[in-house]
C-alpha cells in the first residue's frame, strides 16, 4: 500500500518536472539555521560524554528506521544483519546533566530552525533531519514536555485533524515517544505542505526534553516513515509548493542555510557533482566510495549515508580501523565509543570521493579537540560505531557536511556536491 503510494507521488514529482519546471533560479525559499555547538569544550578539549550521548541518539534513530521500513515493508530492507540493542544514555552523562541548569547548556546539536504548523500558525524550533522521514513535536497535552517547549494544539488550530493510530517511537534510554496523529497546514519558510502528516507526543523521554528544539522534521523518503505518510517535503512538492523538488544545505559556522526548491547560487560555486541514490530504503545513500588519507585511498568500495541530522562520522568499526591505520601515530581512544586519536601538530589530510572529485574535510572539521589540554593527541570526527547498517555502510553526518554545499534531489533521484563559496 505504501509502495503504491510512493510510486504514484514519484510519478506525479516526475510529472510535475517533464511538465516544464524550471530545475534551478533561485527560486525556492531560505531558511536560516542558527549555529550548531560542537563536541569542542571551551578550553578546546574534547567533550567525550555530549559525543557519547550524541552517537547513543544516533544508534536509537537508525534502529528505530530499520523498525520503520519493517513496519512498512514486512520484512527488513536487503543486507539487514540484525537490530542493535537500543543504546542507553551513559550514567555520567545524565549525573552530569542534573547538576546542570539548563540555561547552561549549550547542547544544540541539530541545525535548528523555524516552522509553522497550524491556523492561526504556530512556531516550532526544528531540527532539520535527512535521516528520517517524520515530522514530530510535543503535545499541547504533553504534561511532563519542558515548559519553555512550543507545543501543539490541535483544537486550537482550524485546519488541524486527528487520524487514526498512534506514533511511537523509541530514541533514546528506554523511553518511547508517543502521540496521536494529526494532519494540519505546515509551512517552511514559504513552502507550504497542507494535509501534512505529524505527530504530537504526550510522552517524551527525559533527554529529549532537554533539548532546546521542540521537535524533528525528517527529509528522507518515505520508506522509513513510522507514520507510513509522506513527509513535508514530498507533500509539499506534490502539491506543487516548490519550482524543483531538491532541496539543499549549507552547514557552517556562520551562515547556515536550508534551501528549499532548488539551490542558493549565491552559496556555491562551480558544478554540482551528482551521484544517484543507490537504493530504496529510504535513505539519501550514495554507493562507490573511497575514504583518503593523505591523497592515498585508505577505504574504498563503500555506501554514504548523508545525513543533517547526525553530527559525527560513523563507519563500521572495522573500516574505520583500516581508516585510522593510515594515519600515523593515530591511536584508539574509546573502544565502545569508537572514537580515535591523531596527533594534533600532524593533522592528517582526510577527503571523501565518489568518483568525481575529492572532498576534502578542512583540519577544523576533521577535530573535536584534544583528549586533555595539552595531551597533543586530539579526537577524529569520524566514529567506528556498528549501526545495524551492515559492514559497508557508513553515515557521513555535518561533520563532513560542513566541507560542501550539499544537494538533496528527488527529481534527479540523487545527491550532490559543491565547493562552497
Ligand atoms: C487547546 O485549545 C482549546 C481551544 O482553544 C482550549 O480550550 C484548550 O484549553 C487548549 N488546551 C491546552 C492544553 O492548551
Ligand atoms: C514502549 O514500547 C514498548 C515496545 O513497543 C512497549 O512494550 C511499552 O509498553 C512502551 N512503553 C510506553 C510507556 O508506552
Ligand atoms: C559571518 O557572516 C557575516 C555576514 O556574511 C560576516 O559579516 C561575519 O564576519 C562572519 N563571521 C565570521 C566569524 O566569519
Ligand atoms: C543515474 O540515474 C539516471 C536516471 O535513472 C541514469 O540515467 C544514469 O545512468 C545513472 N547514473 C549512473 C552513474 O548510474
Amino acid at each position: 500500500m505504501l509502495y503504491l503510494l510512493i510510486l504514484v507521488v514519484l510519478a506525479c514529482i516526475h510529472q510535475s518536472v517533464s511538465a516544464g519546471f524550471q530545475l534551478s533560479g533561485d527560486a525556492g525559499v531560505r531558511i536560516l539555521l542558527p549555529k550548531r555547538s560542537s563536541f569542542t569544550k571551551q578550553d578546546g578539549t574534547f567533550d567525550h560524554f555530549k559525543a557519547v550521548k550524541h552517537t547513543t541518539k544516533i544508534v536509537n534513530k537508525y534502529r528505530q528506521n530499520l523498525l520503520n521500513f519493517q513496519l512498512n515493508f514486512g520484512t527488513f530492507p536487503p543486507g539487514f544483519v540484525s537490530l542493535p540493542p537500543l543504546a542507553a544514555y551513559p550514567e555520567e552523562e545524565l549525573e552530569r546533566r542534573q547538576k546542570e541548569p539548563l540555561a547552561d547548556e549549550e547542547d544544540d546539536v541539530e541545525w535548528a530552525g523555524n516552522i509553522k504548523i497550524g491556523t492561526p500558525p504556530k512556531t516550532f524550533l526544528i531540527d532539520f533531519d535527512t535521516g528520517s522521514a517524520d515530522l514530530w513535536i510535543p503535545s499541547s497535552s504533553c504534561s511532563h514536555c519542558t515548559s519553555s517547549k512550543s507545543k501543539y494544539n490541535n483544537s486550537a488550530s482550524s485546519t488541524g485533524a486527528q487520524k487514526s493510530g498512534a506514533f511511537e517511537i523509541r530514541y533514546a534510554d528506554g523511553s518511547n515517544a508517543t502521540g496521536p496523529i494529526y494532519t494540519d497546514t505546515v509551512t517552511v519558510g514559504g513552502v507550504k505542505a497542507t494535509g501534512q502528516y505529524f505527530a504530537a507526543v504526550t510522552s517524551e523521554s527525559p533527554n529529549f526534553a532537554q533539548d532546546p528544539i521542540d521537535g524533528v522534521l525528517g527529509l528522507a523518503f518515505p520508506s522509513i516513515s513510522r507514520l507510513r505518510q509522506n513527509p513535508f517535503f514530498v507533500t509539499a512538492s506534490a502539491q506543487k509548493s516548490v519550482k524543483d523538488d531538491a532541496f539543499a544545505f549549507k552547514l557552517a559556522s556562520n551562515g547556515s542555510e536550508l534551501y528549499l526548491g532548488g539551490t542558493d547560487a549565491s552559496l556555491y560555486k562551480g558544478a554540482v557533482e551528482y551521484h544517484n541514490v543507490s537504493s530504496t530504503i529510504g535513505y539519501w545513500i550514495i554507493n562507490g566510495a573511497s575514504a583518503e588519507v593523505n591523497g592515498k585511498s585508505a577505504v574504498s568500495g563503500f555506501d554514504t549515508i548523508i545525513d543533517s541530522g547526525t553530527s559525527i562520522m560513523y563507519g563500521p568499526p572495522a573500516a574505520v580501523q583500516a581508516f585510522y591505520k593510515a594515519i600515523p601515530n593515530s591511536k584508539l581512544y574509546d573502544k565502545s565509543g569508537g572514537f580515535y586519536t591523531f596527533p594534533c601538530r600532524t593533522p592528517p589530510q582526510v577527503a571523501f570521493n565518489w568518483g568525481g572529485k575529492s572532498w576534502t574535510i578542512s583540519a577544523e572539521n576533521l577535530n573535536f579537540g584534544e583528549t586533555e589540554q595539552g595531551s597533543g593527541e586530539c579526537v577524529g570526527t569520524l566514529a567506528g560505531q556498528d549501526l545495524g547498517l551492515g559492514d559497508n555502510t557508513w553515515l557521513l553526518g555535518d561533520s563532513f557536511m560542513k566541507n560542501v554545499y550539499s544537494v538533496f534531489s528527488f527529481s534527479k533521484n540523487a545527491v550532490g556536491f559543491a565547493a562552497l563559496k
